[in-house]
């Protein structure tokens, strides 16, 4: 079973799998990084070239391809507009729903040119984009953490809480 990342653009996800990979000693898969590779092309590309919904069939066929694997995987931030997708993560356990201050997100992301959904969108379009999703990302979450200070404890604060949920 697979400890799967979930949570809006620019929440850390990736460097939070990273490290809890280590702690866990299991293999760090970035979905986003599957779809670059597996496309052949960077992910604005995708989008300019064959569309969203294409970034979207091919993002679902690689979550069905991991989440059965015994590793951490990171999910971009999108994944939730899936409903299908809703429906296979809810099979798993360990979603662990990232989060961060959505204004400190904002200035992160807004001029991330590899981040098609929020470049050069206005703080208002991307509130609008966080709140349609955020009850998906509650919908399927085992625990939710803040990443509002630093990634090491972050990892520390899912570390403890999947060993006390282990021990009830
Ligand atoms: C997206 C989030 C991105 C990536 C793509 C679309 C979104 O992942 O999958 O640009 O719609 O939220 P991150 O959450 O890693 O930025």
């Amino acid at each position: 079973m697979a400890v799967v990342l979930i949570g809006f653009m620019g929440v850390g996800k990736t460097t939070i799998g990273q490290q809890l990979a280590k702690v866990y000693n299991k293999p760090f898969v970035d979905l986003d990084s599957a779809i670059v590779k597996h496309v052949g092309l960077a992910i604005p590309d995708i989008f300019k070239q064959k569309g969203e919904s294409y970034f979207r069939a091919i993002e679902s066929e690689l979550l069905v391809k991991f989440i059965d694997q015994d590793i951490v995987l990171a999910t971009g931030g999108g994944i939730v507009e899936n409903p299908n997708n809703l429906g296979i993560m809810k099979k798993n356990k360990l979603n662990i729903w990232v989060d961060t201050n959505i204004n400190t997100v904002y200035n992160r992301i807004v001029g991330d040119s590899n981040r098609p959904n929020a470049n050069q969108k206005s703080l208002d379009e991307i509130k609008k984009l966080y709140n349609n999703r955020i009850s998906r990302y509650n919908e399927i979450a085992y625990i939710k953490v803040g990443n509002d200070s630093d990634v090491d404890s972050c990892v520390q604060k899912i570390h403890n809480q999947i060993i006390a949920d282990d021990e009830n």
